[in-house]
């Protein structure tokens, strides 16, 4: 199976610098991994090497398994429209950029749905001005609308979620947004023809749920013809009861945080799921060639698909290096570490710079319990996604 180290190379072929930007990111997390991790007296910024921005709590969709929108979404109903008052004004992103710029961290917006907040271009014109990637992750229902403007600002990357051929990604995630995604490649792939250009990478994200398992190679094939850099099978985040329940007591007790996000991931849509006929559908899919990688992450041994899915409790990645390396931003302008579970908040950039933040007290707590931790990891990292992508490979897994 391809490693995620794959989309370096793949883009290497069409698109050297900015492969070159992407593996400097990929380098740095695995630098991260690999050196002791440093706490007080110590600039973070200069390891700093992806940024998160979660631009705004709304969204047009309510896929079922989404933690912030789905059935135990923790921002569904007026909440988003509440929360979306508190969206920084543009000067205090723009600053942002400019303060982490030095070090040349990728870019990775995402929401809700980025296209619902207003500034979007402007802030993606900023960051690629700055000479950094700039990259999305969207439900796609915007592209076709605004192609040509993406392609003329030579966005770099498109992370386009789409969980299964139409009925399937229709039934998971709203009728009528499969052929919005397929209008929307459609008219990209039209502009960047026009416009003579190599990007942005187009690519799509599968989650897999126990609604749409079976059904992958579908998706897959209906992808061929869309020119896509890569497509990424993201095997979940999920949690049960146990999990949830210990983290919460580590949070109040370490942290004294009350948490709420990661309950909103404890859906049982991983319920159910086959693992060996998972691990054989994968296997077929990676066998065959569709003139792009299929990553999947994290990438498992074939053996223990089943553990992934049906022990929750058991380990798969380990030693997180996200707090080492990366920022996730929120859409209230908070800054913290664990992109699906923002309750332990470092600083917010309203008040704050980046770097006061990244470097302070709450952020090096953070990094001396986790490295502590037993396997520099809390309960509640067993399925998370950033961990599933940076962690350390769990012997035998
Ligand atoms: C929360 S969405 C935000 C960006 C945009 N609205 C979209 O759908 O692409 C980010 C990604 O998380 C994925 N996602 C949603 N629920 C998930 C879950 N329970 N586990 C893992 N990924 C999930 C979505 O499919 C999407 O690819
Ligand atoms: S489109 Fe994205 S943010 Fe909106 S409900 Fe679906 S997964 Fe969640």
């Amino acid at each position: 199976m391809d490693s995620n180290f794959s989309l370096v190379t793949h883009s290497m072929k069409t698109r050297p610098i900015t492969s070159i930007k992407l593996g400097h990111s990929f380098l740095t997390k695995a630098m991260m991994e690999m050196f002791p991790k440093n706490f007080e007296n110590f600039d973070h910024m200069r390891n700093l090497c992806l940024v998160y921005m979660k631009l705004t709590p709304l969204c047009n969709l309510r896929c079922v398994m989404c933690g912030q929108r789905g059935d135990k979404g923790i921002l569904k109903g007026p909440v988003g429209v509440e929360e979306a008052k508190k969206i920084p004004p543009f000067e205090v992103y723009k600053k942002f950029v400019d303060d982490v710029a030095p070090t040349r961290p990728t870019f990775y917006l995402w929401g809700g749905e980025p296209f619902m907040y207003p500034h979007l271009f402007e802030l993606i014109r900023h960051i690629r001005s700055r000479g950094m990637l700039a990259t999305v992750n969207t439900n796609g229902t915007f592209l076709e609308k605004y192609a040509e403007q993406i392609v003329r600002d030579q966005w770099d990357g498109l992370f386009v979620s789409l969980d299964g051929f139409e009925e399937v990604n229709d039934a998971i995630r709203g009728k009528g947004s499969y052929q919005n995604v397929v209008r929307g490649f459609e008219a990209l792939n039209r502009e960047k023809e026009r416009q003579k250009s190599d990007l942005p990478f187009l690519s799509v994200v599968t989650t897999v749920t126990n609604k749409n398992y079976e059904y992958l190679a579908d998706l897959a094939t209906a992808m061929k013809d869309f020119k896509l850099a890569w497509h990424i099978f993201n095997l979940g985040t999920y949690t049960n009861d146990n999990i949830v329940a210990a983290q919460k007591k580590l949070m109040k007790e370490r942290f004294d945080t009350d948490i709420d996000c990661l309950e909103a991931y404890n859906t049982g849509y991983n319920t159910g799921i086959d693992g060996k006929k998972l691990h054989s559908i994968l296997d077929a899919l990676h066998g065959r060639d569709f003139g792009h990688p299929m990553v999947t992450v994290p990438t498992l041994n074939p053996e223990k698909t089943h553990e992934y899915y049906a022990e929750l409790e058991t380990p798969v990645r380990n030693h997180c290096p996200v707090p080492w390396c990366q920022c996730n931003v929120n859409y209230d302008g908070s800054v913290h570490f664990c992109a699906d579970y923002p309750d332990y908040v470092l600083g917010n950039l309203k008040e704050q710079s980046i770097s006061e933040i990244y470097n302070g007290e709450r952020a090096n707590k953070f990094r001396r319990e986790l490295h502590n931790a037993p396997d520099g990891m809390f309960p509640g990292c067993l399925r998370c996604y950033q961990n599933m992508l940076f962690g350390k490979k769990v012997k035998g897994f």
